[in-house]
């Protein structure tokens, strides 16, 4: 049988160590420690027990013993009625540890600039699956199995299922308007596309461009010529000129390839321009009569026009990066010079 000052010592050591997770721990203490049946009571009891000789020194460690179950009590409930009244013991005004602001991408700053400038004059953006099938892909814009247009450009087939392949451009979508909605349609589809390249500074396997589509009556190459005339001064600015080239695609005709003058050098002739004084920006013509017909449309009573851009070259333009991998490359010593933007 333990002597009243040994349970003492025991006892003790538990309230010291006792740290409450929450109230119910504290009035569990103060159960155990200090309530009608508790253990200061129980202790007190056994006074009786001890030798007289003995009762002072025990009575003088027993109320000891009382007050430091009583301190330890009192201090946790003081704390947490603070905690209850005032909130936590945080002081919020000290200043916190800064997160690191994100910025955008260069693409999408890009991406959204064109997506708002033809915004301004009614188009409205559509966008597609970037997994497409072949006759969104190909076969609808007038490139059936064995055109050799096909080899234009070099495609990702998924292996599964040989009908679909991962986008080669955002014309897809093109099909997707036409065979879904009613004329006329005036849309704007920015989205990322695939092609089988080696990836160097000049291409990449995946890119991103921004295709235009305009459908009505009596929509005319004069009408392509002075929307595009109109990007060309919003985006790169009044003193930018234009020219088209004839070119080849297959859902358009006539098409062409239009140039600006070089942003950099003023037409001059500079690394970006390859000394002509002219850069390539995008290819468009009025859309084939076939590929109308392959919607349901009359191409005597509506024409359109299209457009395709690469994003990416517009960014390298606007910005000089000239090397197409470091838009992928998450370096933020590079994505941060876009902060302001
Ligand atoms: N789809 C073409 C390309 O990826 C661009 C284009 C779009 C050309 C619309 C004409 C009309 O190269």
């Amino acid at each position: 049988m333990p002597s009243l000052q040994e349970l003492i010592n025991v006892h003790e050591q538990e309230i010291k160590a006792f740290s409450p997770a929450d109230n119910t721990d504290l009035e569990n203490f103060r159960i155990r420690f200090l309530g009608t049946k508790g253990i200061v009571k129980s202790l007190s009891g056994e006074m009786k027990t001890v030798p007289p000789d003995q009762r002072k020194e025990a009575g003088q460690m027993l109320n000891a013993f009382k007050q430091l179950a009583e301190e330890k009590y009192a201090s946790f409930k003081e704390m947490q009625e603070g905690v209850a009244n005032n909130g936590p013991a945080i002081d919020y005004t000290l200043p916190g540890i800064p997160l690191p602001i994100g910025t955008r991408h260069p693409l999408r700053i890009v991406e959204n600039q064109i997506v708002s400038i033809f915004e301004k004059i009614g188009f409205s953006v559509a966008t597609g699956p970037e997994i497409e099938d072949d006759w969104h892909n190909f076969s609808s814009l007038n490139m059936p199995a064995d055109h050799p247009a096909r080899d234009m450009q070099d495609t990702f087939y998924v292996s599964s299922n040989p009908d679909w392949v991962l986008r080669t451009h955002t014309s897809s979508v093109q099909a997707r308007i036409l065979e879904t909605q009613s004329l006329p349609v005036r849309v704007i589809c920015p989205g990322r596309v695939y092609r089988n390249e080696t990836i160097s500074a000049r291409a990449h396997c995946f890119f991103h461009q921004c295709e235009g589509l305009y459908v009505d009556k009596d929509v005319s190459f004069a009408d392509l010529k002075q929307t595009l005339y109109y990007f060309v001064t919003e985006m790169f600015g009044a003193d930018t000129k234009v020219r088209f080239r004839p070119s080849y695609f297959p859902f358009t005709e006539p098409s062409a390839e239009m140039d600006i003058s070089c942003t950099v050098c003023g037409g001059k002739g500079c690394n970006l321009c390859k000394h002509s004084g002219w850069v390539e920006i995008l290819g468009c013509g009025m859309v084939h009569p076939n590929m109308l017909r392959n919607f349901g449309i009359d191409p005597e009573v509506y024409t359109g026009f299209a457009f395709g851009m690469g994003v990416e070259r517009i960014t390298q333009i606007k910005f000089q990066v000239n090397d197409l991998r470091l838009y992928s490359q998450n370096d933020v010593r590079f994505l941060r010079q876009f902060q302001s933007l």
